[in-house]
């Protein structure tokens, strides 16, 4: 058992492995702003494991906010979710993405080291592939030119990292890049709460099956994919939740640094997961097909292998639990976490 510092445990991935980690008997504390959730997560996380989360509500770039936590609390690990991951925001906001992902991150890796916990699993993304050279994808792929902002934050921060560790082999850090994380908790507890109009795939389409948006627009269907829509990894964010513990084993083998990706090793296409989630769901999702949104690429799915391998992790959810359970949540929480 350890004591984790969970930055962003208030946001989706955060909120659904903070279950995890308490099932697995480690002690949780939450650093979260509440830019991008709400503190209702943290209660359905209690409701489910019987235990109180603390929520210390303190920006990661508020050096004196995370000392105050840092010196209330000894850490064996930290796992660093918090950060803005909206895509097209980013390129319209770019100042805003690398202050909050950068300035934050750096801020939190000093205060981290001065307290002496220099342990880190950081929230990565296949986005640093940029459009990969080989797919499946292994974490050989060399890193790509990313389209966004948002992007470079994730490769520039894993520099940092990989810089930081190499200076100083008391880190142990493990970069996880994760492929397209869909689905919610099988009770319909918790789940993914966007706000506005979704851009990720599946929240929009479990608006458009709930009656909130009409149709579904789907980005282009003259990608070079079998039916020509983009075709993406997309795993169950409880298995994703599972990983973060897993990958506590490779800070417990004092890995150094450590890299791995985190999918199911399976491609979907857009109209595979509308079909998946009309079938499963006995819902319509209407679409049309509307043109290619910049910056996509058309293929995207791991080789999750090394995962297995060296921390003995592997989803376990496919495409239909996916869909049911993004489709509970949706169900019994229409307007997502209500306070
Ligand atoms: P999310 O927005 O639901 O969670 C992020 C959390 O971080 C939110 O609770 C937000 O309030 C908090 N936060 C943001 N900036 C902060 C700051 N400066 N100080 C303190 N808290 C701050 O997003 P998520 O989907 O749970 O993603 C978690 C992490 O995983 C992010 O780093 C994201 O970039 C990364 N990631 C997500 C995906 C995805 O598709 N969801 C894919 C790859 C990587
Ligand atoms: N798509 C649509 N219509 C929509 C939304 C998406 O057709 O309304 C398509 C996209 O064109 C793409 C697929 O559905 O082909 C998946 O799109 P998402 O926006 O759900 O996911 P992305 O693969 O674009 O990106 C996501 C996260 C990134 C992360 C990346 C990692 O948004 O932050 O996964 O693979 F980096």
């Amino acid at each position: 058992m350890s004591k984790i510092l969970v930055t962003g445990g208030a946001g989706f991935i955060g909120s659904h492995t903070l279950v995890e980690l308490q099932h697995a008997g480690h002690d949780v504390v939450v650093v979260d702003n509440l830019s991008n959730s709400s503190p209702v997560s943290l209660q359905r996380v209690a409701a489910i494991t019987g235990r109180e989360v603390e929520l210390c509500k303190v920006d990661i770039r508020d050096r004196e906010g995370l000392e105050s936590v840092m010196s209330k609390h000894t850490f064996d690990a930290c796992i660093h979710f918090a950060g803005l991951k909206a895509v097209g925001e980013s390129v319209e906001k770019p100042w805003e993405y690398y202050d909050n992902n950068i300035c934050g991150t750096l801020t939190l890796i000093d205060v981290l080291r001065r307290h002496n916990c220099k342990n880190i699993i950081f929230s990565s993304s296949a986005t640093v592939y940029g459009d990969p050279i080989e797919i499946p994808i292994t974490e050989k792929c060399p890193k790509g030119q990313c389209t966004n902002p948002y992007g470079w934050t994730k490769s520039m921060l894993e520099q940092i990292l990989m810089d930081i560790q190499k200076a100083d082999n008391g880190w142990n850090v493990v970069l996880l890049r994760y492929f397209n994380p869909i689905g919610a908790h099988p009770s319909g507890t918790m789940g993914e709460s966007p706000n506005g109009i979704p851009n990720n795939l599946m929240p929009y389409v479990t608006q458009v099956a709930i009656g909130k948006r009409a149709e579904l627009g789907v980005f282009g269907n003259d990608y070079d994919t079998p039916d020509g829509t983009g075709v993406r990894d997309y795993i169950h964010v409880v298995d994703l939740a599972r990983g973060h513990v897993a990958a506590l084993k490779a800070i417990d083998r004092k890995c150094g640094l450590a890299i791995y990706n985190l999918g199911t090793g399976h491609g979907y296409s857009v109209l595979d997961v509308v079909k998946a989630f009309e079938k499963v769901n006995g819902v319509a999702v209407p679409y049309s097909i509307k043109p290619r949104r910049a910056g996509d690429i058309a293929t995207c799915y791991s080789d999750p292998a090394k995962a297995e391998r060296e921390l003995g992790w592997k989803a376990e959810y496919g495409i239909e639990e996916m869909c049911r359970d993004s489709w509970n949540w949706q169900k019994k929480n229409p307007e997502g976490y209500v306070e």
